[in-house]
């Protein structure tokens, strides 16, 4: 066991795990983040996405110990001020979320695009969302919300 020390949405988290653990079995069973969701396990469908310095990493091939030091962040940081991201409200808008199991990663997909990229057209949001896979919308939703989004949060100045 090693202890590591990480900020988690903006907070400063430590906890102990093996050297074989993965970061996506260290949220959910150490720090009860059961957003993160367990799909493939094996880096084919993007349920597990977090952002690690802003950048989208499955966690399930992420081992916990590589979070040490870093700035890991969840779905529940893009709701943290108390009030819900455009992004989240344009997904409800939209109809993007159906079953929901893909929503939270696709959600910091998304983030991490308009953290880089506040005016993606198209093909810049397709390739966000690459590594993301919905069983239930066909995408066509997900891809109007997050230009609905990023117009939104251009007009507010937000990240
Ligand atoms: S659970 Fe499918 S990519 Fe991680
Ligand atoms: S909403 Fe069901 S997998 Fe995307």
């Amino acid at each position: 066991m090693k202890t590591i020390r990480f900020l988690l949405n903006g907070k400063e988290a430590s906890i102990e795990v093996e050297d074989n653990e993965t970061l996506l079995c260290a949220l959910r069973e150490r720090l009860g983040i059961t957003s993160v969701k367990e799909g493939c396990g094996i880096g084919e469908c993007g349920t597990c996405t977090v952002l690690v310095d802003d950048e989208p990493h499955y966690s399930c091939l992420t081992l916990a110990s590589k979070a040490n030091g870093r700035d890991i962040k969840t779905v529940e940081y893009l709701s943290s001020s108390g009030v819900l991201h455009p992004l989240q409200e344009a997904f409800i808008r939209s109809g993007a979320v159906q079953c929901g199991y893909c929503t939270p990663a696709m959600l910091l997909s998304a983030y991490s695009l308009l953290l880089r990229n506040a005016n993606p057209d198209a093909h810049d949001i397709k390739e966000a969302i690459s590594g993301n896979l919905c069983r239930c919308t066909g995408y066509i939703q997900i891809e109007e919300a997050i230009k609905n989004a990023a117009e939104i949060c251009k007009c507010n100045g937000q990240d």
